[in-house]
């Protein structure tokens, strides 16, 4: 064996209640590279990972470190070898600070009991010192933006000296500065020596930081590569398993009579200010502009989980005040918020319910009875129309991959019906196939009439699917674009302009 094969996992397999989750997949890892693990929504990224780090047992297979072998029985186990993970879904306690969460469990201790808090601080000012990362040790968890907290828990993972650390799509809900950095500490950690394994749905990353690509499909080790032998049509094929064609479904709708009118919205808490604009019926419009342009809080104002300073919003020529979200549906509206990981998933509850939760009005009879046939009926629909990957609709929706959770959410607010859909970054921890899944229900949409509108940072995603973009910058609206007749590039400067 190659000396420099920091990780080898041969022949892994686990099998969870009705999914052969991973079949005999073997990965290797070299010191001082970075290794893409790609797949579709469910492919067992997260598992095979989870396998290694010892919050799962495998059922088969043999993992060796540094060539000797190794079976972690908890993350501490692993940890304390020198393996680290950043979790996909982040697990921290929100209301301690920020060195607790670095230290929890492994507190430096001051005569054998006491915690030392100035030693930790210490530490933790020279972990985050070395990772540039400017955060308060002291601040509570709660406090923070999901970015921030981002950050600290690549932090952490640096401060166990690691020698293999593990990213589960770490930059889901980064801004584009913070990927930035989060590139700059990854190629540091290389530089050292230490070896990566980074699992992203966004080729452009993948293409830029690794080395090593290795896809999965369905449980199974498909290929390995080197990075740059790899195109991101190779990619996707190898992925799905068949040439996609087509990004895109072919637009079919019509744009009718004006439906949404949002007049000089301006909020009280950000800095959007003085938004204008008019939405047709069966007309996709995209929110473009640049991370903190106005382009969520455009959203929640109108949804009404933002508080409005001013401004007025009209559908059909009749006003409507959106005084919070509850008004807002029964006005007709829906919301998928970006952070719907950690707001929107019911994690106790299986898929049905967490499916048909917002539209249980729909199930019930005169007699006020829920209607198990009408619930799995439109569970069935929507587990069909978005390929949601799961043994059935009883699972718990916490045993779902990371990409299948999110599209039992985005069924929910589907199936309520609304007349006007607000998208807040639709795809995004969504693979390459489903993403298409996705586009067609927004089309189908608008097709019956509905207006949609689109927030997303991938720029392709909008031109590919809207009629219209509106692009903000700095809390206001920069200009308006029409989406088949325009360029990145347009769209860059009007985002730029108000910064
Ligand atoms: N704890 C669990 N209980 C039951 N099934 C599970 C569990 N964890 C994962 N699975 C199943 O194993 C399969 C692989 O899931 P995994 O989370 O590894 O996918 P993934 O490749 O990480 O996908 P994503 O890109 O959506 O995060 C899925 O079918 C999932 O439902
Ligand atoms: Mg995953």
């Amino acid at each position: 064996m190659a000396e420099d094969i920091l990780l080898r996992m041969t022949d892994i397999t686990k099998t969870f209640p009705g999914v052969k989750a991973l079949d005999h997949v073997s990965l290797e890892l070299e010191a001082g590279t970075v290794h893409a693990l790609m797949g579709e929504n469910g492919a067992g990224k997260s598992t095979l990972m989870k396998c290694l780090f010892g919050i799962y047992n495998k059922d088969d297979g043999k993992i060796f470190l540094e060539g000797r072998e190794v079976n972690f029985k908890s993350s501490k186990e692993a940890l304390e070898s020198g393996v680290a993970m950043v979790h996909q879904e982040l697990n921290q306690a929100l209301k301690r600070n920020v060195m607790d969460n670095i230290w929890l469990g492994r507190y430096p201790k001051k005569g054998g009991i006491m915690v030392d808090e100035k030693k930790m601080l210490r530490d933790t000012k020279a972990v985050f010192e070395e990772l540039e990362i400017d955060v308060d040790p002291r601040r509570i968890m709660s406090t923070m933006p999901v970015s921030q907290r981002q950050m600290v828990e690549i932090a952490k993972a640096v401060s166990y000296n690691s020698k293999i650390i593990v990213f589960d799509e770490p930059t889901s809900s980064l801004t584009e500065e913070e990927v930035e950095h989060l590139f700059k500490i990854i190629n540091m950690l290389r530089d050292r020596g230490i070896g990566i394994i980074y699992i992203s749905h966004k080729m452009a990353e993948i293409k830029r930081i690794s080395d090593y690509i290795t896809v999965m499909r369905d449980g199974c080790h498909i290929a390995t590569k080197k990075a740059a032998e790899l195109e991101v049509a190779d990619i996707i094929k190898l992925m799905v398993g068949r040439e996609l064609t087509n990004q895109f479904p072919e637009k079919t709708n019509k744009v009718g009579e004006v439906h949404l009118r949002v007049e000089h919205l301006t909020a009280q808490y950000s800095l959007l200010e003085d938004v204008s604009f008019e939405a047709r019926r069966g007309e996709i419009l995209g929110l473009a502009g640049l991370d903190g342009s106005g382009r969520t809080e455009t959203l929640e104002n109108i949804f009404g989980t933002a508080t409005r300073k001013d401004g007025k919003i009209f559908v059909d020529d009749r006003e409507v005040f959106n005084k919070n979200p509850r008004a807002a549906i029964k006005n007709g509206f829906a919301l998928l918020t970006e952070e719907r990981r950690a707001t929107g998933i019911f994690s106790i509850l299986n898929i049905r319910e967490n499916t048909v939760i917002s539209s249980l009005k729909k199930h019930r009879s005169k007699i006020g009875l829920l209607s198990n046939a009408s619930m799995r009926k439109d569970t069935q629909w929507a587990i069909h129309s978005l390929k949601t990957k799961t043994p059935s609709q009883d699972t718990q929706i916490r045993s779902l991959s990371g990409g299948n959770q999110q599209k039992v959410i985005i069924g929910r607010w589907l199936l309520t019906e609304p007349d006007v859909l607000l998208l807040d970054e639709p795809t995004r921890g969504i693979d390459v196939g489903a993403k298409y899944e996705i586009y067609q229900l927004i089309l189908d949409l608008a097709n019956r009439g509905k207006t949609v509108l689109v927030v997303s940072s991938e720029m392709p995603e909008l031109l590919g699917i809207c009629d219209r973009i509106l692009v903000m910058s700095g809390g206001k609206l920069a200009g308006e674009v029409d989406a088949r007749n325009t360029s990145q590039e347009e769209i860059m400067t009007l985002a730029a302009k108000y910064v």
